[in-house]
């Protein structure tokens, strides 16, 4: 099987690389590209070139513009490589019989609720971020291709910044700290989600009637202020020569850290059509945040 993996170098893209490999040639390009292959999602006839030059039969695209707060901003990028840049992907896939998995967001979601959301639920996105992403998905949709799209939320990584890396430093740092309370979601580590990619393509290839939509979460939920508790206390468990200066962790709203970007609240996704699609179990959330903090401290 040849595969196509664009964004080889983001959280996800970069587990992948490890999760796609044994599954034949995998050719993975960043933004940058290589041998003359173009990996850059703002260049739509360039990318468009690369999968008519390297006919692949499965296309990965793990690139996007993820800077939340900064798409409010800069809207038309995140509308080129979040929208425009998935529907050539998708267009390109369906000339070529290949199959796409790309990734979402529970920023499609409105966030209002305290259920956990199902893939036929009404999108309502408070965000340019959530906005492009949802296009992202219908241009997809609309292209006909044999797609596997999967929405996952607050993803995670050892490798780079990531949420426990700053609490850990700023719980260094401060006496201290306020965390938000009142958005809920699963932390998912990118090792899960490329390892789920990576099963959910073989067998698509094998069932193609297992295309579509996905909720892609591990189990459970929480808050940040309760995620950043837990981060905490594993570090402290796990390393008690650590220097936590922070003796009070407060709970705050979202309202009492304005962000250019409105956040859901509820980022809770219902997971269970993937989970029974594929015959996967999906491990509570604090087994990959304790794996990756064991990891980084
Ligand atoms: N992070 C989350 O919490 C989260 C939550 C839900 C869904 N998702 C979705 O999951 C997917 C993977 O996210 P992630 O967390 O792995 O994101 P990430 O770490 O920010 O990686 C995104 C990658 O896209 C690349 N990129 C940006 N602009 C590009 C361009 N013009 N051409 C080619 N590549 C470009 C980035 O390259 P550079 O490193 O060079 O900038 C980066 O490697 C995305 O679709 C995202 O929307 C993420």
């Amino acid at each position: 099987m040849k595969i196509l993996l664009l964004g080889k170098n983001g959280q996800v893209g970069w587990e992948l690389q490890r999760s796609l490999a044994p599954l034949g040639e995998l050719i993975a390009l960043d933004r940058h590209g290589a041998n003359g292959l173009c990996g850059d999602l703002g260049d739509l006839p360039g990318i468009a070139a690369t999968v008519r030059a390297t006919q692949p039969q499965v296309i990965v695209n793990a690139a996007a513009y993820t800077a939340v707060d900064k798409a409010e901003s800069e809207r038309d990028l995140a509308q080129r490589l979040n929208a425009e840049a998935p529907g050539v992907l998708a267009r390109e896939a369906a000339a070529c019989g290949a199959l796409l998995l790309h990734y979402s967001t529970d920023y499609v979601f409105d966030g209002s609720g305290d259920q956990p959301w199902r893939e036929d639920a009404t999108t309502g996105p408070l965000s340019v971020y959530g906005a492009t992403k949802r296009q992202g998905e219908q241009a997809i949709v609309a292209s006909g291709c044999a797609h596997i799209i999967l929405r996952t939320s607050w993803v995670y990584a050892a490798r780079g910044g990531n949420f426990a890396k700053t609490m850990l430093r700023l719980a260094q740092e401060r006496e201290r700290l306020t965390v938000i309370d009142d958005q809920w979601g699963a932390p998912t580590g990118a090792e899960l989600i490329a390892d789920v990619s990576a099963h959910a393509i073989v067998q698509t290839r094998q069932q193609p009637g297992k295309a579509g939509t996905y909720h892609l979460a591990a189990a459970g939920h929480t808050t940040w202020f309760a995620y950043a508790k837990h981060v905490l206390a594993h570090a402290r468990q796990a390393q008690p020569a650590i220097k936590i200066k922070a003796t009070e962790v407060a709970p705050i709203t979202t309202a009492d850290y304005p962000t250019p970007a409105r956040r859901p609240l509820n980022s809770r996704l219902d997971t269970r059509k993937l989970q029974s699609t594929f015959g996967l179990t999906l491990p509570p959330w604090q087994h990959g945040v304790d794996r990756m903090l064991t990891e980084i401290l």
